[in-house]
């Protein structure tokens, strides 16, 4: 197994293995990435062949701290230079023009790159071995199947990815379970482009008014594609005051749903799989990839889901959950 506790020895360990060139899958504060020298374009290259990710789709480049920004960016919008002020390290990437050496593998051929400084310890102890060892960013996505459920915990990480990365390091589950926040920057004004662990007050705070939403002209993101973060089996989410009476309707069929509930709390005879989740945001988000998870594990005929509250605390949650059910599909290879 290549699973290693996060220990100085280890963490060294990681950050040679990473200048030769190997990959190496770390926790963040929001979900495990699959980590590359992110100068390195055979390595960059090996995370696309190991997630199964289409070329055409950027990864972040992953940095010890703002200050290393000019080396990848060639202008920073004042603000970008603002978000990264208030918020790094920290759940938040920015998508800034892409300088002149930067490998096209890590942009997908756009001409930006997204960057952004993690708090995880554990994050910012590999950047700094990295850094001690002549490295300048380490190249990330999520560190699961393109397409997929997002990984939270290093175990998740192991039954995706195990055998294609040379080393994981365990930091325990992810402290807010969702990806960071990412933000874009044109003649406009700041644009967001996936909703993301950093909340838009916190944003619209800073940034003085809320950043306007992604539209036609925003660049691609495969966390923007309709169908991603999606369990095998279909997924479909249902609203709270019709939970129980989908349910029912499913057991009279004699079906076998699995159910993530949130307000609705489970009938007395209700056999299958039940997940109550936590009734917060931030509760649900740490939770939520492991119990997407559980539930594609049970093998139910379909997952049904308690649509949450409309408001924006429960907007990144909202978002995840309708890529979830547009993905899923009863494929099980
Ligand atoms: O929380 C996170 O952001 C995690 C951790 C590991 O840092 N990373 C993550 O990476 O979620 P990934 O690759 O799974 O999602 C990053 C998203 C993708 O949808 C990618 O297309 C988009 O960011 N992206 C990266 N660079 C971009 C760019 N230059 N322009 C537009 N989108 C970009
Ligand atoms: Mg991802």
């Amino acid at each position: 197994m290549n699973l290693h506790a996060p220990t100085p020895e280890s963490i060294e360990r990681a950050a040679d293995l990473l200048r030769r060139g190997e990959l190496v899958a770390f926790p963040t504060e929001t979900v495990y990435g699959l980590g590359a020298d992110a100068t390195n374009r055979d390595a960059v290259a090996r995370i696309f062949a190991a997630k199964g990710r289409p070329a055409d789709h950027p990864v972040i480049v992953h940095l010890a701290a703002a200050d290393a920004l000019p080396q990848w960016a060639r202008a920073v919008p004042d603000a970008a230079r603002r978000l990264a002020a208030a918020f790094w390290p920290g759940p938040l990437t920015l998508i800034l023009p892409r300088g002149p050496a930067v490998e096209g593998i890590v942009t997908g051929g756009q001409d930006s790159v997204g960057l952004r400084v993690p708090a995880h310890p554990v994050a910012q102890a590999l950047l700094a071995a990295f850094a001690r060892r002549g490295g300048a960013g380490i190249a990330a996505p999520s560190a699961n199947r393109f397409g997929r459920i997002s990984p939270t915990t290093a175990a998740h990480v192991a039954t995706d990815l195990g055998d294609a990365v040379a080393m994981i390091l365990d930091g325990g589950a992810c402290a807010l379970g969702i990806e960071s926040t990412i933000v874009a920057f044109d003649d406009d004004g700041p644009m967001l482009l996936r909703p993301g662990s950093l909340g838009i007050d916190a944003l619209t705070r800073v940034l003085g008014r809320a950043p306007r939403s992604a539209d036609a002209s925003a660049p691609r993101a495969s966390g923007t594609l309709t169908a991603h973060y999606a369990p095998h089996t279909r997924t479909q989410l249902i609203a709270a005051a019709s939970l129980l009476s989908e349910v029912r309707q499913r057991l009279e069929r004699d079906e076998d749903p699995a159910v993530l509930a949130r307000g609705v709390a489970r009938p007395g005879d209700f056999a299958g799989t039940w997940i109550g989740a936590p009734s917060d945001p931030p509760g649900y988000a740490h939770e939520l990839y492991a119990n997407l998870r559980r539930l594609d594990a049970a093998r139910a005929d379909e997952i049904l889901i308690e649509a949450l509250p409309n408001d924006d605390a429960w907007l990144a949650l909202r978002d995840r959950l309708a890529r979830a059910a547009a993905g899923s599909d009863d494929d099980r290879d």
